[in-house]
């Protein structure tokens, strides 16, 4: 019961503020009785979820084994290439947050990508730009 009250308080959280802070781990720690340990490693398990400020976008490339077999690799290679960040960075102005993940549910348009709650599918190295500048 406590996890389940946990895993929504971290939702709210992030949703709320963009990421999990450590005050706001202790404070849901104290509320639920649980060690702070616990709420550290529910955050942290699930890629969705931050322990740091993230950008105003947050794109996640799969990099799970069907993506990366259909050139996920170079995707994500065109992204660090267009934003000049590596995967776990944000750029300078906080406009695009970039994470590496797991399988998002995508795989029959492998390479795969969320752009914030969106799906991109069957991705080239070509469409990154036209994707990315439709975000302010
Ligand atoms: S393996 Fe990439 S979306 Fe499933």
């Amino acid at each position: 019961m406590e996890r389940n009250e946990l895993l929504n308080m971290i939702k709210e959280e992030q949703a709320k503020n963009g990421s999990v802070s450590e005050g706001a781990m202790a404070d849901m720690a104290q509320i639920l009785q649980l060690p702070i340990g616990d709420v550290y490693g529910v955050t942290t398990f699930y890629s969705f979820l931050s322990t740091k400020p993230m950008g105003r976008h947050v794109i996640r490339i799969c990099k799970s084994v069907p993506c990366f077999l259909q050139d996920g690799a170079m995707v994500a290679a065109a992204i660090e290439k267009e934003l000049g960040i590596s995967p776990g960075e944000t750029t300078s102005g906080g406009r695009f947050s970039f994470e590496l993940t797991n399988c998002i549910g995508a795989c029959d348009q492998a390479p795969a990508m969320l752009v914030d709650d969106e799906v991109y599918g069957d991705l080239t190295p070509e469409k990154i730009g036209e994707i990315l500048n439709s975000f302010d």
